[in-house]
């Protein structure tokens, strides 16, 4: 009986622990930057510190050669691990798009040289493999899209992806690779050259 009574505890005990385990995994499981419950997104504190996937340069169309503005575009080092081993982003995959004012000038380099300069926001983006947040209008179509003017990273700025993201990322779906996952051809991977290897 007394055996029988420790076995059961033991039982329990476990499968407490186990559950526990798997809750805690699901909340850590998904991004980093989003409130689990309300599905709110921010801009990540540390992600300087993840790699950079490629940078759009944005050239002057007028005036003197060179760039206006860069956009650099981050995410966590095991995303990358992740879509060079399967050829798609994975749940919770953040991809964070600075916007960064630049210069230009004479260095012993080059003639026109552009450096960045201030921060002027980021557009950051969640990849939802689960459609979590079905009644919020930052998340949809397999993604979590989000504005923010600097130096403020926790208030999201725009209000609807569909009306401020969406037809500027429908370029992207002809520009993708034809076997690509279907959300994952709203993204611009034509400039990241470190997904091209897969
Ligand atoms: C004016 C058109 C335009 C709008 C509006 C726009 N995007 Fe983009 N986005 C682009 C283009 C083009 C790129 C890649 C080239 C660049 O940044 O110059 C890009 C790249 C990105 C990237 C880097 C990943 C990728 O797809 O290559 C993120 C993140 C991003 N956009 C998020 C957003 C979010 C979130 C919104 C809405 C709040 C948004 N964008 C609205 C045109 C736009």
């Amino acid at each position: 009986m007394k055996n029988r009574m420790i076995a059961i505890f033991v039982f329990l005990l476990i499968s407490v622990s186990l559950a526990g385990m798997a809750m805690s995994k699901e909340m850590k499981v998904f991004a980093p930057n989003v409130d689990i419950k309300t599905g709110a997104i921010s801009v990540p504190d540390d992600y300087t510190r993840w790699a950079t996937l490629g940078t759009w340069a944005h050239a002057n169309t007028e005036g003197e050669p060179g760039s206006h503005e860069y956009h650099v575009v981050y995410t966590q080092p095991e995303t990358i691990d992740y879509y060079q081993k399967h050829g798609s982003f994975p749940d919770g995959a953040v991809l964070v798009k600075e916007l960064l004012k630049a210069e230009t000038m004479q260095m012993t380099t080059g003639p026109a040289v552009s450096h960045a300069t201030t921060l002027k926001g980021w557009f950051v983006l969640v990849r939802d493999t689960k459609g979590r947040y079905k009644d919020s209008a930052l998340w949809g179509d397999g993604w979590g899209w989000s504005l923010f003017n600097a130096p403020d990273s926790k208030k999201t700025v725009s209000t609807d992806y569909q009306v401020d993201c969406i037809a500027c990322h429908l370029p992207a779906r002809d520009l993708a690779r034809e076997d690509a996952h279907e959300e994952d051809k709203w993204i611009y991977t034509l400039g990241y050259p470190v997904l091209q290897n897969k």
